[in-house]
C-alpha cells in the first residue's frame, strides 16, 4: 500500500512537471493572481512582476475613484470603479518592461500615477 502511495505521487509530480516542461498550464489554479490598489496617485504594488506564457490576473481595488489602467504596448485597459473587483487577464507573451498608466484623469497627481510590468523569461 505504502508502495502504491508512493508509486501514485511519482506519477503525479512526473505529470505535473512534464506540463510545466511543455508550458502546459490550463485551469484557474494555474493563473498568477496579483492585487493591486489604486488610489490617488498611485497603483500598489506600482512593479508588477510576471513571467512569460503565464497567464496573469490582475485584480484591481481602487480605494476613491474611477482609475484607469492603460498598457499601451500590450493592449490592455480598464476602469477600476472603486468599492470592487476590476479583473484584468492576459499571458504576456515577450520578455519586456511595459509601462502603464492611470489614463482618467483623478487630479493633481494624475500624471505620476503609473508603474510598469517586467515580464521575464
Ligand atoms: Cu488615477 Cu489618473
Amino acid at each position: 500500500m505504502k508502495t502504491f502511495r508512493v508509486a501514485a505521487l511519482a506519477i503525479g509530480l512526473s505529470g505535473v512537471f512534464l506540463g510545466t516542461a511543455l508550458g502546459i498550464e490550463q485551469g484557474t489554479g494555474k493563473e498568477q493572481v496579483i492585487q493591486v490598489t489604486a488610489r490617488r496617485f498611485s497603483f500598489t504594488p506600482n512593479e508588477i512582476v510576471v513571467k512569460k506564457g503565464r497567464p496573469v490576473v490582475l485584480e484591481f481595488t481602487s480605494l476613491d475613484f474611477v482609475h484607469g489602467f492603460n498598457v499601451p504596448e500590450l493592449k490592455l485597459r480598464a476602469d477600476l470603479p472603486p468599492g470592487q473587483v476590476t479583473r484584468v487577464r492576459f499571458t504576456p507573451e515577450r520578455v519586456g518592461e511595459y509601462a502603464f498608466v492611470c489614463d482618467n484623469f483623478c487630479g493633481e497627481g494624475h500624471e505620476e500615477m503609473h508603474g510598469r510590468i517586467v515580464v521575464k523569461e
